[in-house]
């Protein structure tokens, strides 16, 4: 199959890719600078690979531009959306920076791209559905999005959720947790911190219930979603690990795989806010209070959702935070 991936640099894009060249998938990198994707996924194995066969093409295209994104969508079976906007969770809203205008937006470019290319379905509150050959459409959606969301993240996710699900394409949602994995930049960066503070710095006190998802699953569940499109058509999925920790508990745990003991050193929220708020100001747009609130929110897949995916995918499992954190994190010497 040829598959578009929205977002094919970033953390969850590139491994969802590198998952899809794996399994023999032809995919359509997209990204705003080709030249960048191409040095990005030729970085993995599965990347040189489909270089040297073909089977990795490039779309340089924007989201927030919707006349760039007619061409990517040609000619594909599936389109995987799983681009954010640039140093989220740091919103910057003169800059086009932010949740709506990328993440939300952006989604509604893409099904704009979508309906313009193939036959677009009769308007209306009912639409009708596309004709058979367009498009399944994939979202990487995250775990706290929901109608009563009143977080800016989970505003615009829940609206463009709304958008795919009343597209009149074949759809498919996977509302991911915390994703964690070599290249994550939230748990690296928080365990980072060990190697120069006795301690590991956490907003709040790290005690509400997370059930971290190894990065690779991820992966392993779109290919999966993309080839099996009838098990997972029009269905929301809420993808996270088999272990319900807290935050204090997962950096636990990522510290051990380290062989490294540090306490958590717990910065109350508000004074979090009040460093986020004068440095929202600085260049680089380091913190905001948004992103303090982003960074300490929980969010756990339920057993309702682990049972759903077990039923339409009864042979997937999640990988345990032990073997997660395992397979990357090493003791140093
Ligand atoms: N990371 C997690 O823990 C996690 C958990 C649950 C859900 N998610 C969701 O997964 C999705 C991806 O997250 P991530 O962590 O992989 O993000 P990321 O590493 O920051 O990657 C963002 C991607 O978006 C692309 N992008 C940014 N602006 C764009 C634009 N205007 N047009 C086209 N592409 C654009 C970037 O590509 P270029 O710079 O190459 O253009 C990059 O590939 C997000 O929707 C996020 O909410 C993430």
């Amino acid at each position: 199959m040829r598959i578009l991936v929205s977002g094919a640099t970033g953390f969850v894009g590139s491994t969802i890719t590198r998952h899809l060249l794996a399994a023999g998938h032809t995919v359509r990198a997209m990204s705003r600078s080709a030249a960048q994707a191409r040095v990005v996924l030729a970085a993995a194995e599965q990347g040189r690979a489909a270089l040297a066969d073909g089977r990795l093409e490039f779309s340089e295209a924007d989201v927030t531009e919707a006349a760039t994104l007619v061409e990517a969508v040609k000619e594909v079976e599936a389109v995987i959306q799983a681009a954010q906007f640039t140093g989220a969770p740091v919103e910057d809203p003169k800059r086009g920076l932010t949740y709506m205008d990328v993440d939300c937006k952006g989604t509604m470019n893409l099904l704009a791209a979508v309906a313009e290319v193939y036959e677009t379905p009769t308007a209306g509150p009912a639409m009708s559905r596309y004709p058979e050959g367009a498009p399944h459409f994939l979202y990487v959606s995250g775990v706290s999005v929901s109608a009563d969301g009143r977080e800016p993240w989970d505003r615009a996710k829940w609206r463009a959720e709304e958008a795919i699900r009343g597209s009149g394409l074949d759809w498919t949602i996977v509302r991911g947790c915390w994703a964690y994995g070599a290249q994550d930049a939230a748990l690296n960066r928080i365990i980072g911190y060990s190697d120069r503070l006795p301690f590991v710095p956490v907003f709040g006190a790290g005690q509400d219930k997370l059930t971290p998802v190894f990065v690779e699953d991820i992966g392993r569940l779109f290919v999966l979603v993309v080839e099996n499109p009838a098990r997972a058509a029009d269905t929301t999925f809420v993808l996270g690990g088999p272990d319900v920790v807290t935050l204090n508990e997962f950096l636990g745990l990522a510290l051990k795989a380290m062989g490294r003991r540090r306490p958590v050193l717990h910065i109350p929220k508000a004074l979090g806010k009040f460093q986020g708020a004068l440095l929202q100001h600085m260049p680089g747009r380091p913190l905001s209070p948004d992103a303090v609130d982003f960074v300490s929110q929980g969010g756990a897949a339920t057993e309702a959702d682990r049972q759903l995916l077990a039923e339409r995918f009864p042979g997937f499992r999640a990988t345990s935070l032990q073997d997660g954190l395992e397979s990357y994190l090493r003791p140093l010497p």
